[in-house]
């Protein structure tokens, strides 16, 4: 596997495998891999013939007081997993590279709507940072696909709205949240909890099968639900952030009589902001 770090390198070995017709497929990170990415590099493998993947910790998706500075960098660790898994290149540019001007005089990319609810409520621009390095990547690279994480079930959703609503010529492929043995959805920012808090962390995932499991049996207060939810995870040492029933095909509450239902929550574990989510279909 190679790493390259400038874009004239990388556009290079792009444009060789495209000439000789191969499929190329993206699989952006922020470093720090665990299972989770390496099923989506496994599953890049099994679809195409390259597989490239990024690691850039994006300023501009962090806000202030947030993690970007203690965000986890482990390059040598992360080369050897993806070594091991076969990947064929491994792009790492640098803030200068991805951002020359600054990420503030950054032209951006944002769906409307959609980045404003959730996640984006309590982190104002955070997805007008994902979408717009993510576009960059896409300008980048320019795969014929590129996969994320279900676990991100909005960010997921902000992506394949930008693509469609841009017309990118990309197919995006979302993969099942990978978990730990206990439930815990596979996340980098896990190494941040305390070996006591780690062992409460699995309530996240644990306070959503129940609200599935009464979604599924008929219940259909979903006032009722959430509020039930959010005690459960502040019984477990949670600070619920939110809990909420959604439609799972864009994120709007649900009428009573939605079949397709996806449960989204953000707690904060001490320090630590974990997001997962369920789907209730
Ligand atoms: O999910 C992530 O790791 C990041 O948000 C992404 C998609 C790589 C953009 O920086």
């Amino acid at each position: 596997m190679e790493t390259v770090c400038d874009l004239a390198s990388l556009r290079q070995r792009i444009n060789g495998w495209r000439g000789a017709g191969e499929k190329i497929g993206l699989v952006p990170t922020m470093g720090n891999l665990h299972e989770g990415h390496l099923a989506l590099v496994e599953a890049a493998r099994k679809r195409c013939d390259r597989c490239v993947v990024s690691i850039f910790v994006n300023p501009m998706q962090f806000g202030e007081g947030e993690d970007f500075a203690s965000y986890p960098r482990t390059l040598d660790a992360d080369q050897r997993k993806l070594e091991a898994a076969a990947t064929d290149l491994l792009f790492t540019p640098t803030a200068a590279t991805v951002y020359p001007q600054g990420d503030q005089a950054q032209t951006r990319v944002e769906v409307p709507g959609i980045s404003d609810i959730l996640c984006g409520a309590s982190r104002p621009g955070h997805f007008v940072g994902v979408a717009t390095i993510v576009c960059k990547l896409f300008n980048y690279v320019q795969p014929d696909l590129a996969l994320f994480g279900e676990k991100d079930y909005q960010q997921l959703m902000v992506i394949r709205r930008m693509v469609d609503d841009l017309a990118m010529p990309i197919e995006i492929i979302g993969l099942p949240t990978v978990r730990e043995a206990d439930g815990l959805a596979k996340s980098s920012r896990n190494g941040y909890l305390s070996p006591a808090e780690r062992r409460q962390a699995p309530k996240l995932y644990e306070t959503l099968g129940v609200t599935a499991r009464a979604l599924k049996s008929g219940e259909r207060d979903y006032a009722l639900l959430e509020a039930e939810g959010q005690e459960m995870l502040r019984s477990a040492g949670f600070t619920p952030d939110y809990y909420a029933i959604r439609r799972a095909e864009d994120l709007q509450p649900p009428d009573p009589d939605e079949r397709d239902l996806v449960i989204l929550a953000a707690a904060f574990m001490g320090t630590t902001r974990l997001i997962d989510n369920l789907n209730a279909a």
